[in-house]
Protein backbone atom coordinates (compact mmCIF):
# COMPACT_ATOMS: atom_id res chain seq x y z
CA UNK A 1 0.00 0.00 0.00
CA UNK A 2 1.37 3.75 -1.17
CA UNK A 3 1.92 5.33 2.51
CA UNK A 4 1.23 9.14 1.77
CA UNK A 5 2.79 10.17 4.97
CA UNK A 6 6.25 9.31 7.04
CA UNK A 7 5.16 6.90 10.23
CA UNK A 8 4.80 8.09 14.36
CA UNK A 9 5.14 5.81 16.80
CA UNK A 10 7.33 3.93 19.27
CA UNK A 11 10.08 1.56 19.27
CA UNK A 12 11.39 -0.67 21.40
CA UNK A 13 15.50 -0.32 20.52
CA UNK A 14 16.72 3.19 22.18
CA UNK A 15 16.09 2.64 25.68
CA UNK A 16 14.91 -1.19 25.90
CA UNK A 17 17.64 -2.84 24.01
CA UNK A 18 17.62 -6.73 24.68
CA UNK A 19 15.62 -5.96 27.74
CA UNK A 20 12.42 -6.55 26.43
CA UNK A 21 8.90 -8.98 27.02
CA UNK A 22 5.35 -8.94 26.64
CA UNK A 23 4.52 -7.20 30.01
CA UNK A 24 6.87 -3.99 28.81
CA UNK A 25 5.00 -4.13 25.34
CA UNK A 26 1.67 -4.18 27.06
CA UNK A 27 2.68 -1.22 29.44
CA UNK A 28 4.06 0.76 26.43
CA UNK A 29 0.80 0.01 24.52
CA UNK A 30 -1.02 1.24 27.50
CA UNK A 31 1.02 4.60 27.89
CA UNK A 32 0.53 5.70 23.98
CA UNK A 33 -2.78 6.07 24.88
CA UNK A 34 -2.55 7.32 28.19
CA UNK A 35 -0.90 9.78 27.46
CA UNK A 36 -2.06 11.20 24.26
CA UNK A 37 0.62 9.83 22.04
CA UNK A 38 -1.81 7.56 19.58
CA UNK A 39 -4.31 10.37 19.94
CA UNK A 40 -1.10 13.02 18.98
CA UNK A 41 -0.84 10.38 15.93
CA UNK A 42 1.82 8.06 16.95
CA UNK A 43 0.28 5.14 16.17
CA UNK A 44 3.29 2.23 15.67
CA UNK A 45 4.57 0.02 18.69
CA UNK A 46 7.57 -1.85 16.98
CA UNK A 47 9.42 -4.47 19.37
CA UNK A 48 13.13 -3.99 17.51
CA UNK A 49 15.54 -7.40 18.29
CA UNK A 50 16.12 -9.83 20.11
CA UNK A 51 12.71 -11.21 20.85
CA UNK A 52 13.24 -14.35 18.86
CA UNK A 53 14.20 -17.60 20.17
CA UNK A 54 17.84 -18.50 18.89
CA UNK A 55 16.24 -21.78 17.18
CA UNK A 56 14.07 -21.81 14.55
CA UNK A 57 10.94 -24.79 14.97
CA UNK A 58 10.82 -27.81 13.35
CA UNK A 59 8.83 -26.27 10.18
CA UNK A 60 11.26 -23.87 10.31
CA UNK A 61 9.38 -20.81 11.48
CA UNK A 62 10.41 -18.15 14.03
CA UNK A 63 9.52 -18.72 17.40
CA UNK A 64 9.17 -15.82 20.51
CA UNK A 65 11.45 -16.39 22.84
CA UNK A 66 9.54 -18.32 25.59
CA UNK A 67 10.54 -16.43 28.78
CA UNK A 68 10.23 -12.93 27.37
CA UNK A 69 6.63 -14.06 25.04
CA UNK A 70 5.20 -16.72 27.03
CA UNK A 71 1.59 -15.96 25.65
CA UNK A 72 3.62 -15.48 21.77
CA UNK A 73 3.02 -12.72 19.92
CA UNK A 74 -0.61 -13.40 18.15
CA UNK A 75 -1.79 -12.46 21.85
CA UNK A 76 0.36 -9.03 22.00
CA UNK A 77 -0.60 -7.98 18.77
CA UNK A 78 -4.41 -8.84 19.56
CA UNK A 79 -3.66 -6.44 22.59
CA UNK A 80 -1.87 -3.57 21.16
CA UNK A 81 -4.41 -3.77 18.34
CA UNK A 82 -7.37 -3.71 21.16
CA UNK A 83 -5.52 -0.03 21.81
CA UNK A 84 -5.86 1.05 18.79
CA UNK A 85 -2.51 0.79 17.99
CA UNK A 86 -0.65 -0.58 14.98
CA UNK A 87 2.06 -3.31 15.74
CA UNK A 88 5.54 -3.89 14.20
CA UNK A 89 8.17 -6.18 14.67
CA UNK A 90 11.64 -6.20 13.41
CA UNK A 91 13.89 -8.89 11.17
CA UNK A 92 17.22 -8.90 9.19
CA UNK A 93 18.27 -9.59 5.98
CA UNK A 94 21.09 -11.78 6.73
CA UNK A 95 21.52 -14.99 8.30
CA UNK A 96 21.54 -13.77 12.08
CA UNK A 97 20.27 -10.55 13.42
CA UNK A 98 22.48 -7.81 14.59
CA UNK A 99 22.38 -9.30 17.77
CA UNK A 100 22.51 -12.89 16.97
CA UNK A 101 19.18 -14.13 16.70
CA UNK A 102 17.87 -16.11 13.46
CA UNK A 103 16.68 -13.70 10.58
CA UNK A 104 15.14 -13.87 7.71
CA UNK A 105 17.86 -14.90 4.27
CA UNK A 106 16.20 -17.49 2.75
CA UNK A 107 13.16 -17.66 4.70
CA UNK A 108 12.06 -14.64 3.48
CA UNK A 109 8.23 -15.89 2.49
CA UNK A 110 7.61 -18.00 5.27
CA UNK A 111 8.77 -15.51 7.97
CA UNK A 112 5.96 -12.74 5.73
CA UNK A 113 3.81 -15.72 6.79
CA UNK A 114 4.39 -16.13 9.77
CA UNK A 115 4.04 -12.34 10.54
CA UNK A 116 0.65 -11.80 8.50
CA UNK A 117 -0.86 -14.59 11.33
CA UNK A 118 0.78 -12.94 14.46
CA UNK A 119 -0.93 -9.49 13.23
CA UNK A 120 1.99 -7.61 12.35
CA UNK A 121 1.46 -4.13 10.75
CA UNK A 122 5.15 -2.94 10.29
CA UNK A 123 8.36 -4.98 9.90
CA UNK A 124 12.19 -2.96 10.51
CA UNK A 125 13.94 -4.42 8.01
CA UNK A 126 18.04 -4.81 8.96
CA UNK A 127 21.14 -5.37 7.35
CA UNK A 128 23.75 -7.39 9.36
CA UNK A 129 25.26 -10.25 8.31
CA UNK A 130 24.69 -10.52 4.79
CA UNK A 131 25.91 -13.58 2.75
CA UNK A 132 28.71 -11.83 0.97
CA UNK A 133 27.61 -13.00 -2.09
CA UNK A 134 23.82 -12.12 -2.00
CA UNK A 135 23.56 -8.67 -3.28
CA UNK A 136 21.27 -6.17 -1.06
CA UNK A 137 19.35 -5.29 -3.20
CA UNK A 138 18.04 -8.71 -4.23
CA UNK A 139 17.42 -9.14 -0.41
CA UNK A 140 15.46 -6.20 0.15
CA UNK A 141 13.44 -6.99 -3.18
CA UNK A 142 12.57 -10.65 -1.81
CA UNK A 143 10.70 -9.69 1.44
CA UNK A 144 9.54 -6.73 -0.30
CA UNK A 145 7.58 -9.66 -2.60
CA UNK A 146 7.20 -11.52 0.24
CA UNK A 147 4.96 -8.68 1.99
CA UNK A 148 3.64 -7.89 -0.91
CA UNK A 149 1.88 -11.27 -1.05
CA UNK A 150 1.33 -12.40 2.26
CA UNK A 151 -2.20 -11.48 2.47
CA UNK A 152 -1.86 -8.24 5.08
CA UNK A 153 -0.88 -5.03 4.42
CA UNK A 154 2.75 -4.56 6.31
CA UNK A 155 4.61 -1.82 6.18
CA UNK A 156 8.33 -2.54 4.96
CA UNK A 157 10.76 -0.32 6.85
CA UNK A 158 13.98 -1.45 5.65
CA UNK A 159 17.18 -0.48 7.92
CA UNK A 160 20.28 -1.11 5.61
CA UNK A 161 22.13 2.31 6.71
CA UNK A 162 22.15 3.68 3.43
CA UNK A 163 25.10 0.88 2.55
CA UNK A 164 25.14 0.04 -0.94
CA UNK A 165 24.16 2.73 -2.41
CA UNK A 166 20.30 2.10 -0.90
CA UNK A 167 19.04 5.21 -2.55
CA UNK A 168 19.99 4.11 -5.80
CA UNK A 169 17.51 1.20 -5.55
CA UNK A 170 15.34 0.93 -2.02
CA UNK A 171 11.88 2.14 -3.97
CA UNK A 172 12.28 -0.83 -6.01
CA UNK A 173 11.84 -2.96 -3.29
CA UNK A 174 8.51 -1.86 -1.71
CA UNK A 175 9.82 -0.11 1.06
CA UNK A 176 7.84 2.53 2.65
CA UNK A 177 10.84 4.12 4.64
CA UNK A 178 14.78 3.40 4.47
CA UNK A 179 17.06 4.18 7.67
CA UNK A 180 19.59 6.34 5.14
CA UNK A 181 22.46 6.24 7.69
CA UNK A 182 24.16 4.34 10.40
CA UNK A 183 22.85 4.21 14.03
CA UNK A 184 21.48 6.90 16.85
CA UNK A 185 23.28 7.38 19.57
CA UNK A 186 21.92 9.98 22.65
CA UNK A 187 24.33 12.56 21.90
CA UNK A 188 24.63 15.89 20.64
CA UNK A 189 27.72 14.01 17.86
CA UNK A 190 25.86 11.83 16.47
CA UNK A 191 22.06 13.63 15.64
CA UNK A 192 24.89 16.45 13.87
CA UNK A 193 26.62 13.83 12.04
CA UNK A 194 23.25 12.13 11.12
CA UNK A 195 21.50 15.08 10.00
CA UNK A 196 24.90 16.62 7.93
CA UNK A 197 24.67 12.55 6.28
CA UNK A 198 21.23 13.31 5.27
CA UNK A 199 21.88 17.01 3.32
CA UNK A 200 23.21 14.50 0.49
CA UNK A 201 20.21 12.50 0.56
CA UNK A 202 17.01 15.22 0.08
CA UNK A 203 16.58 14.55 -3.48
CA UNK A 204 15.35 11.39 -2.78
CA UNK A 205 12.69 11.64 0.21
CA UNK A 206 9.22 11.60 -0.80
CA UNK A 207 5.64 10.70 -0.36
CA UNK A 208 5.38 6.24 -0.55
CA UNK A 209 8.94 5.79 0.75
CA UNK A 210 10.58 8.15 3.19
CA UNK A 211 14.35 8.74 4.00
CA UNK A 212 14.40 7.43 7.74
CA UNK A 213 17.18 9.35 10.09
CA UNK A 214 16.21 6.58 12.79
CA UNK A 215 14.66 6.85 15.88
CA UNK A 216 14.17 9.75 18.11
CA UNK A 217 16.59 10.23 20.97
CA UNK A 218 14.57 12.99 22.72
CA UNK A 219 13.62 11.99 25.98
CA UNK A 220 16.33 9.69 26.59
CA UNK A 221 18.39 11.82 28.90
CA UNK A 222 21.46 9.71 28.87
CA UNK A 223 19.52 6.16 29.92
CA UNK A 224 18.97 3.14 28.45
CA UNK A 225 20.22 1.42 25.48
CA UNK A 226 21.91 3.62 23.48
CA UNK A 227 21.91 6.84 26.20
CA UNK A 228 25.68 7.75 25.40
CA UNK A 229 26.08 10.90 27.02
CA UNK A 230 22.50 12.71 26.52
CA UNK A 231 21.45 15.79 25.09
CA UNK A 232 20.62 19.05 26.30
CA UNK A 233 16.91 20.05 26.34
CA UNK A 234 18.09 22.79 23.45
CA UNK A 235 19.55 19.69 21.60
CA UNK A 236 16.94 17.70 21.50
CA UNK A 237 14.86 20.63 20.22
CA UNK A 238 16.67 21.09 17.74
CA UNK A 239 16.88 17.22 16.81
CA UNK A 240 13.15 16.70 16.70
CA UNK A 241 12.99 20.13 14.91
CA UNK A 242 15.64 18.63 12.18
CA UNK A 243 13.74 15.61 11.52
CA UNK A 244 10.37 17.07 11.22
CA UNK A 245 11.62 19.29 9.16
CA UNK A 246 13.02 16.82 6.44
CA UNK A 247 9.87 14.50 7.09
CA UNK A 248 11.63 11.63 8.42
CA UNK A 249 9.68 9.25 10.33
CA UNK A 250 9.21 10.04 14.22
CA UNK A 251 9.26 6.89 15.99
CA UNK A 252 10.34 8.02 19.46
CA UNK A 253 12.98 5.85 21.76
CA UNK A 254 12.85 7.02 25.35
CA UNK A 255 10.68 5.51 27.73
CA UNK A 256 7.09 6.55 27.30
CA UNK A 257 5.92 5.48 30.15
CA UNK A 258 8.11 8.27 32.59
CA UNK A 259 8.21 11.82 29.91
CA UNK A 260 9.26 14.44 31.34
CA UNK A 261 7.73 17.82 30.57
CA UNK A 262 10.03 18.62 28.46
CA UNK A 263 9.77 15.65 26.08
CA UNK A 264 6.40 15.89 26.34
CA UNK A 265 6.29 19.46 25.19
CA UNK A 266 8.86 18.90 22.16
CA UNK A 267 6.78 15.47 20.90
CA UNK A 268 3.13 16.58 21.40
CA UNK A 269 3.90 19.84 19.65
CA UNK A 270 0.97 20.49 16.73
CA UNK A 271 2.72 22.96 14.81
CA UNK A 272 5.91 20.40 14.38
CA UNK A 273 3.91 17.49 13.74
CA UNK A 274 1.64 18.85 11.17
CA UNK A 275 5.56 20.30 8.84
CA UNK A 276 6.35 16.73 9.66
CA UNK A 277 3.06 15.35 8.34
CA UNK A 278 2.73 17.89 5.43
CA UNK A 279 0.78 16.15 2.48
CA UNK A 280 3.08 18.34 0.17
CA UNK A 281 6.35 16.06 1.21
CA UNK A 282 8.32 18.83 -1.56
CA UNK A 283 11.93 18.66 -1.20
CA UNK A 284 13.79 20.33 1.64
CA UNK A 285 16.70 23.09 0.07
CA UNK A 286 18.68 24.78 2.01
CA UNK A 287 19.70 28.95 1.59
CA UNK A 288 22.47 31.01 2.94
CA UNK A 289 25.24 30.24 5.48
CA UNK A 290 27.23 27.05 5.31
CA UNK A 291 26.93 23.22 5.97
CA UNK A 292 27.07 24.53 9.65
CA UNK A 293 24.90 27.25 9.37
CA UNK A 294 22.02 27.51 7.16
CA UNK A 295 18.47 27.70 6.45
CA UNK A 296 16.48 25.01 6.01
CA UNK A 297 13.07 25.68 3.44
CA UNK A 298 10.28 23.21 2.09
CA UNK A 299 7.05 24.87 0.35
CA UNK A 300 4.12 23.29 2.21
CA UNK A 301 0.71 22.00 1.14
CA UNK A 302 -1.36 25.26 0.73
CA UNK A 303 1.28 27.74 0.30
CA UNK A 304 2.59 28.04 3.31
CA UNK A 305 6.88 27.33 4.51
CA UNK A 306 8.70 25.51 6.77
CA UNK A 307 11.96 27.04 7.95
CA UNK A 308 14.49 25.90 10.05
CA UNK A 309 17.44 28.25 10.98
CA UNK A 310 20.25 26.10 12.44
CA UNK A 311 23.39 26.61 14.16
CA UNK A 312 25.81 23.37 14.50
CA UNK A 313 28.71 25.02 15.50
CA UNK A 314 29.84 25.70 18.86
CA UNK A 315 29.87 29.14 19.05
CA UNK A 316 26.99 31.91 18.54
CA UNK A 317 26.35 32.61 14.70
CA UNK A 318 24.02 35.05 12.69
CA UNK A 319 21.71 33.49 10.70
CA UNK A 320 19.52 34.57 7.74
CA UNK A 321 17.63 34.24 4.91
CA UNK A 322 15.58 36.50 2.27
CA UNK A 323 11.97 36.12 1.04
CA UNK A 324 13.51 36.14 -2.23
CA UNK A 325 15.45 32.88 -1.37
CA UNK A 326 12.10 31.17 -1.49
CA UNK A 327 10.30 32.60 -4.31
CA UNK A 328 8.97 35.44 -2.54
CA UNK A 329 9.96 37.83 -4.74
CA UNK A 330 8.93 42.09 -4.81
CA UNK A 331 7.05 41.38 -7.72
CA UNK A 332 4.96 39.12 -5.58
CA UNK A 333 3.44 41.74 -3.66
CA UNK A 334 3.55 39.11 -0.90
CA UNK A 335 5.64 39.26 2.37
CA UNK A 336 5.81 36.23 4.91
CA UNK A 337 4.63 36.33 8.58
CA UNK A 338 6.72 33.87 11.01
CA UNK A 339 5.05 31.57 13.67
CA UNK A 340 7.64 30.32 15.96
CA UNK A 341 6.65 26.67 16.11
CA UNK A 342 8.04 26.23 19.65
CA UNK A 343 7.02 29.26 21.55
CA UNK A 344 4.29 30.35 19.50
CA UNK A 345 5.06 33.63 19.24
CA UNK A 346 4.39 35.82 15.39
CA UNK A 347 6.77 37.46 14.00
CA UNK A 348 6.25 40.35 10.97
CA UNK A 349 9.96 41.08 9.74
CA UNK A 350 10.39 44.22 7.43
CA UNK A 351 12.52 44.75 4.31
CA UNK A 352 11.66 40.53 2.88
CA UNK A 353 14.34 39.28 5.08
CA UNK A 354 14.92 37.75 8.72
CA UNK A 355 17.63 37.35 10.52
CA UNK A 356 18.94 35.88 14.34
CA UNK A 357 21.68 35.25 16.51
CA UNK A 358 21.51 31.51 17.28
CA UNK A 359 23.40 29.46 20.15
CA UNK A 360 25.27 26.69 19.74
CA UNK A 361 23.65 23.71 18.89
CA UNK A 362 20.11 25.74 18.60
CA UNK A 363 17.65 25.88 15.76
CA UNK A 364 14.63 27.95 15.13
CA UNK A 365 11.43 26.60 13.67
CA UNK A 366 8.94 28.55 11.87
CA UNK A 367 5.74 27.97 9.63
CA UNK A 368 5.62 30.73 7.45
CA UNK A 369 2.71 32.54 5.88
CA UNK A 370 2.31 34.17 2.30
CA UNK A 371 0.29 37.43 3.40
CA UNK A 372 -0.19 41.02 1.13
CA UNK A 373 2.50 43.26 1.34
CA UNK A 374 1.59 46.53 2.93
C1 LIG B 1 20.99 -2.27 13.89
C2 LIG B 1 19.92 -1.23 13.58
C3 LIG B 1 19.37 -0.67 14.88
C4 LIG B 1 18.80 -1.79 15.74
C5 LIG B 1 19.86 -2.87 15.98
C6 LIG B 1 19.28 -4.11 16.62
O1 LIG B 1 22.11 -1.69 14.48
O2 LIG B 1 20.44 -0.20 12.77
O3 LIG B 1 18.38 0.31 14.62
O4 LIG B 1 17.68 -2.33 15.09
O5 LIG B 1 20.47 -3.27 14.76
O6 LIG B 1 20.24 -5.10 16.80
Amino acid sequence: MVRNTPALGFNTWNTFGENINEQLIRELADAMVDTGLLAAGYNYLVIDDCWAEKQRDEEGRLVPDHRKFPGGMKALADYVHSKGLLFGMYSCAGTLTCAGYPSSFDYEFLDAATFASWGVDFLKYDYCNKPDTMPGPLLYRRMGAALESCGRDILFSACSWGADDTRSWIKSTGANMWRSTGDIFDNWASIKSLYQQQLDWLAYNGAGCFNDMDMLVVGMNSKGNVGLGGCTPEEYRTHISLWAMLASPLMIGCDIRSMDDLTKELLFNADMLAIDQDPGYRQVYCVGGDAECHTLVRLLEGGDFALCMVNLTDSPRLVGFHFTDLGICRGSGRTLTLRDVWTGETLEPANGTYRDTLAPHTCRLFRARQVEAR
